[in-house]
């Protein structure tokens, strides 16, 4: 199954095979853009698109997933040489340093985030009627986790200049049926969790937080994850933390967090989640565990992934203020009280007004040439036919009148403008390991830019 993490273009498999190309030292850039290299003159001020030397030059972007052996295997072979692959001692002790880190009373490690979000919705008994609100700017399972339980999804449009759900426009979507908020920290920027809370407290609904993308971001110094009543993170391959697959939910909530113990161990008892029974299959569950290994894939790396994520956030602050210069550029935005970003993803606007109309796609194929890795991002997800196909089932329409599945009208309540722009003109992403990269190399990215915005004319004729 293709998974559509990123545009058109770009299968999230692809995404990793060319985030390993970069550390293999070859450029990243699109098959096209590739095409349509000229002669290199040597010429540094002119774009590589037009034969111009590479901003990036003999490049060799940090690769992902890093592994060092020397220090990353010991526990590794321990843990297989054991023989005790599933469930056990180091997936605890990962739990435990997981809520430490976050700052919750409690962790469960779960096979991945899809997971920890269907989990916790379940778990909090969101289902049948309910309605709950979301940002379409995101990655599917911030959204298919609703449509899994049988809830609704209500889509809150964006503030384009943090890329999160705008928290102006939430309370106009809240009707009687809206149980939950999900704020997603999409590309590991924090969403207005100050606010979403008040809101949420005002209006009595739960907020699962999709910090998917988010290991560390932190609004006054409190880790996002940690505000809502539960927490969801993602260790997938691409991630920050990654652990091929794997997946955590946090929460202060004993009860909840019991529950969700029981939950992804087949409904096992667990701690106040015994029941009245007490032994036995106590409640409706499935397996979500995490095994031994990835724990210990996941453990060999904490310690440099705190290290790595204060230089995304030094890196990134760097490129904002040199690509903010350039007029039509717009890099992202934090909200003010926010101490820590996470950088899944390095975004910024790209205005094509000031750069004489040149379409997206055709800069970021100038980009890729200079041997800048960057790609258009999301597409709208609220727009998906995931939705009308999960109205038209025979599931939805037990629950539902037949009012309440009118797609058209559905539609016409969940348009999101703004997201559209974002998705559509004016997003694009420069993805996290190159901000793994030097101060040099920032300055190159913005050199790059800076050489295309002055070329622009002669890079739209010959990309025409
Ligand atoms: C925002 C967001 N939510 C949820 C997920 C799901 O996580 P996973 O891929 O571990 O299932 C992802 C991962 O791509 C994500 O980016």
């Amino acid at each position: 199954m293709i998974m559509k993490t990123f545009d058109n273009e770009f299968t999230r498999r692809e995404f990793i095979r060319k985030n390993s190309l970069i550390g293999a030292g070859a450029a990243l850039s699109l098959g096209t853009a590739n095409k349509l290299f000229a002669v290199n003159t040597g010429d540094a001020s002119l774009p590589a698109i037009l034969g111009g030397t590479k901003a990036v030059k003999s490049h060799d972007w940090p690769g992902w997933p890093i592994w060092k052996p020397e220090v990353d295997e010991e526990l590794l072979i321990k843990s297989v040489r054991s023989g005790i692959w599933s469930r056990d001692k180091l997936v605890t002790e990962f739990e435990r340093k997981w809520a430490e880190l976050i700052g919750t009373k409690r962790c469960l490690a779960v096979v991945n985030g899809t997971n920890a979000l269907n989990a916790a919705l379940s778990q909090f008994e969101i289902g049948w009627g309910d309605e709950v609100l979301v940002t379409p700017y995101t990655f599917i399972a911030s959204v298919s986790c609703i449509v899994f339980t049988g809830a609704i999804p209500v889509f809150v449009d964006v503030d384009p200049e943090t890329f999160q759900m705008d928290p102006e426009k939430i309370e106009a979507k809240i009707t009687p049926n809206t149980k939950a908020i999900i704020p997603v920290h999409i590309l590991g920027l924090p969403c207005d969790m100050d606010r979403i809370m008040q809101i949420a407290k005002k209006h009595d609904l739960l907020v699962v937080e999709d910090a998917c993308q988010a290991w560390l971001a932190e609004i006054n110094h409190k880790k996002v994850g940690s505000f809502g009543n539960a927490g969801c993170f993602s260790f997938q391959n691409s991630k920050n933390i990654p652990m091929g697959e794997g997946g955590a939910i946090v929460s202060d909530d004993d009860e909840f967090m019991d529950r969700c113990f029981s939950h992804h161990n087949y409904g096992n008892p667990y701690g106040t989640a015994a029941g009245e029974i007490g032994s036995g299959t106590v409640r409706i569950g499935t397996k979500l565990r995490l095994a031994e290994y990835q724990a210990a894939i996941g453990l060999a790396q904490m310690e440099r992934f705190i290290g790595q994520t204060e230089t995304r956030n030094k890196r990134a602050e760097y490129l904002k203020s040199k690509i903010g210069k350039v007029p039509g550029i717009v890099p992202y935005r934090l909200y003010e009280n926010v101490t820590k970003a996470a950088f899944y993803l390095f975004p910024f606007l790209y205005k094509t007004e000031d750069f004489g109309n040149l379409p997206r796609s055709k800069f970021i194929a100038a980009m890729n040439a200079e041997g800048v890795p960057c790609y258009s991002g999301y597409t709208e997800l609220n727009k998906m036919p995931f939705i009308k196909n999960a109205f038209e089932s025979r599931f939805y329409k037990k629950f539902y009148s037949k009012d309440q599945l009118d797609y058209e009208r559905y539609m016409a309540k969940n348009q999101c403008p703004n997201n559209e722009r974002l998705c559509n003109e004016m997003a694009v992403w420069i993805p996290q390991n190159v901000l793994l990269g030097s101060t040099n190399d920032m300055d190159n990215i913005a050199n790059a830019i800076e050489k295309i915005y002055q070329n622009v004319e002669k890079v739209g004729e010959k990309l025409k």
